[in-house]
Formats: C-alpha cells, structure tokens, sequence
C-alpha cells in the first residue's frame, strides 16, 4: 500500500494537534495532503500545514489552481487512507448525512479509501443523542472511530471529548499501513465489484432460531449463520441495502449493513413480517426450528420422574408466509438442507413455498454441512433453471449466488 494519507482537519481548538501529526508523518516518510475546512482555518493557519506537509493545503473546493485536475476528486482518489483529526460535531454529522458543503465533506464523500475520524469536542455535545447516533451510523458504514480520551477539555469542562493524542493516531496509522488493524472503505465502489445490485433493497434471515423452555433452557440447531452474513455482505459489498434478520450468532455483522437480532421464530417471523413490504428481495437462509415447546416455563423446571416428555408445536413457517403475500415484483430466495434425495425435496420446497430460486445442499456431506467455512449447493430456479457449485468457500460462493440469482431475473431492476 502507497504511503498516501488525506489528513482532514475540521474546526475545533485540537486542530493545533493535527499539526503534530502532520509532523510526524511525513518524518516517516508518508505523503500528507491537508484537507481544512473553513472554520478548521479559523485555529491554524493553512500556511502551517502547508509548510509541514510540504503540499498544497486545500480549504476551498471552489479554488481550481490546476486546470488539469478536478482537485475535490484529485485529493479524494490520491490516498491509501483518509484521517480526519479533528472530526467535530459538525462534520460528523454532515458525513452520516451525506452532506458535501465544503472541501472536506465533498472529499469523504468522493473517497473510495478508508477512513478514520479521530473526535474531539465538548462532553456534553459528545453525548447527544445526534453525535451518539451519527458515530454508530458511520461505524456501520465501515468508517473507523478513534474515541475521544477522557480528561481535562479546552472549554472547562472535564470528560470524554479530548482528542487522542498525536502519537497514538500515528500508532494507528502505522498498525493500519503494516496491516496490524483492519479499517475497511465505507464505500462498495472500492472493492472493484460491479454495483449491481445498487438500489435493491434485501431482507436476509441468518443464523439459528432458539426456542426457550424455561429461562435457562432452549432448543436450538447447529446453523452458525455463516452462509447468511457471507450473503448479506456481498449484497452490501454490491450496493444492495441490506437488512440482516439473525438469529443468536457469533458473527460480527457486516459493515454497512442493518442486523436486526432476534432468538425465536416467532421474533424472526415478527421482524421479517415488518421489513418484508420494502424488500425487492428476501433471502432465508436461517435454520429455523420448525417446533417450539408448547409451554415456556416461566421457573427454571425441576428434575422429577425418571423421564421427561416435551411436548413441540409448530412454529410459523416464515418463507412460507412470504411466498403467500408474495408481490410481482419481489424475488424469494429459500434453502434447503437435505440429507437424502437432495433435488427432489427441495423442488418440492420451492413450488411449495412459491419461491423464485432455491439454494440446496446435503448437510452430511464433507465440507457442506453447519458451521463450515465452505459449502457445496444446488441452486434451482422457477423457471427450470439448475446450476451445481463446486465445493467453495461461503464467501465466494455468496458472489457466484448473487451471479446467477441476478442472471435468471433479466437485468437487475
Ligand atoms: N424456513 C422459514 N421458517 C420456518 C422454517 C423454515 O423461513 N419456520 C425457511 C428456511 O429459512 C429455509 C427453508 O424455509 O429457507 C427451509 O425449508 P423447510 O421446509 O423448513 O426445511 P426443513 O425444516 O428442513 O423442512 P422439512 O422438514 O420439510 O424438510
């Protein structure tokens, strides 16, 4: 990776920090352009960040000095990582708004390089609710946060709102260039994937489903969720919005893409339900128990006898549901784990479901099965369609899906 870094600098008394920064980096050999925005000037002088950085500060997205570049675009395509130290308020939120007023915000928005956003600003203005909720929004995005450091503040007050020090976004600046931390660009153009999926709005149910018997006991299956996140996060990686409708899982969830969690069927069949009208596309790749027990002991139960009979009722089959109220224009996309006569039954599940596509694997086969890294499917159309993957990773094999569940519509609406 070139050592290129955008540093931006929004308006707040830390921005004298940035200077050091600056500073360092380019001691260690990083390329810096500073990027300012108007009220940043009103702390630092431009001209101090020029004469550190050894380049041209840009602070007006309007100043076009080379005619030969467009410059918001030219600085937003020049580096490897973008550092926004300090990120105010202000700028925080125009970012999670999409805003693009000033030369800094238009770069962000322009960039396909990661970004990291160090805060600083006052305590009480840290804890709104807006700023609370604007961080958790870019986090999900992809963008990187530095917290804010507790202590002393400039305006009086003492709490969380200091900017990090210098050396310490020099230290992660360094663990990113040397691959010791992971930051990935919010932007889906980065990864060089076709967009086209830009626009769809995708519902995907993953993971298990747990059915409680009493507060401390549950019925559950091995489903990891593995094939489900792998789904959502190529459709998120494709420009799809999507909305991840798990179950208990391990799995962190994808960025930039809504996790919703639930534990039962009946919670899962809830929220799907919710988000099913806005949907182009519902895919259900959770195993979902089909059975819960029919009373939920409010008490842990007690050992008595020497045998325990459970009794199981039916849960509401969720995709079946979504087949019912099924509208034209929305694509049902089921699964199938099958132990014997794999094409038969999930046939059967597709016509019975009135799904567009399944996708069908034999879990007793080696490398197919729950919780593995890797699946071997058969996907099978409405309209007849039949493709057989090669045993692969869930990771890849989510792209090939999306491939061929793209295809056999025509072209993406
Ligand atoms: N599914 C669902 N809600 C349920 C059960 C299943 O949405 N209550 C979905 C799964 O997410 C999967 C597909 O339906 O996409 C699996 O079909 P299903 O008929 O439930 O499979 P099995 O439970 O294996 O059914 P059977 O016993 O008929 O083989």
């Amino acid at each position: 990776m070139e050592k290129k870094i955008v540093v931006g600098v929004s308006g707040g008394i830390a921005a004298y920090k940035s200077v050091t920064l600056v500073s360092l980096l380019v001691k260690r050999g990083y390329e810096v352009r500073v990027v300012m925005t108007p009220s940043a000037t009103k702390f630092v002088s431009p001209l101090t960040f020029q004469t550190m950085s050894r380049n041209r500060v840009y602070t007006d997205t309007f100043s076009e000095e080379d005619p030969g570049v467009v410059s918001h675009i030219d600085v937003a395509d020049f580096p490897s990582l973008v550092v926004v130290a300090p990120a105010t308020a202000n700028l925080l939120g125009k970012v999670a708004g999409g805003i693009a007023d000033e030369m800094l915000s238009t770069v962000l928005l322009a960039t396909t390089a990661p970004v990291l956003f160090v805060p600083a600003m006052n305590v009480h203005m840290y804890t709104h609710p807006a700023v609370q909720e604007n961080l958790q929004r870019l986090r999900r995005w992809g963008y990187g946060i530095l917290e804010p450091a507790e202590g002393l503040l400039a305006c009086g007050y003492t709490g969380k709102g200091r900017m990090e020090e210098p050396e310490r976004i020099f230290q992660f600046i360094e663990d990113f260039f040397q691959g010791r931390v992971f930051l990935k660009s919010p932007n889906p153009a980065s990864r060089g994937l076709p967009q086209d999926l830009a626009g769809k709005r995708i519902l995907i149910t993953a993971g298990p489903t747990q059915e409680a018997l009493d507060p401390v006991r549950y019925l559950t299956n091995r489903s990891s969720g593995k094939m489900g996140y792998a789904l959502a996060r190529a459709a998120r990686e494709r420009g799809a919005e999507v909305r991840l409708i798990s179950g208990p899982s391990t799995l962190l969830p994808p960025s930039g893409v809504e996790r919703i969690s639930v534990r039962s069927a009946e919670e899962m069949y809830a929220q799907v339900m919710r988000y099913l009208p806005e949907a182009d596309w519902f895919i259900a790749a959770a195993a979902v128990a089909d059975y819960r027990p029919k009373v939920f002991e409010t008490q842990k139960m007690k050992k008595k006898g020497e045998s325990l009979l459970l009794e199981l009722v039916p849960t509401p089959d969720i995709l079946k549901a979504a087949g019912e109220r099924k509208r034209k224009d929305q694509i049902l996309i089921g699964f199938a784990a099958e132990t014997e006569h794999l094409e038969a039954y999930a046939r059967e599940k597709l016509l019975k479901k009135n799904l567009d596509f399944i996708i069908a694997n034999n879990v007793t086969e080696e490398g197919a099965g729950f919780d593995s890294d890797t699946n071997h499917v058969l996907l099978l159309s409405k309209r007849g369609e039949r493709k057989d993957f090669p045993l692969m990773e869930k990771t890849s094999l989510a792209h090939l899906l999306l491939d061929e569940i793209i295809k056999g519509q025509g072209e993406p609406k």
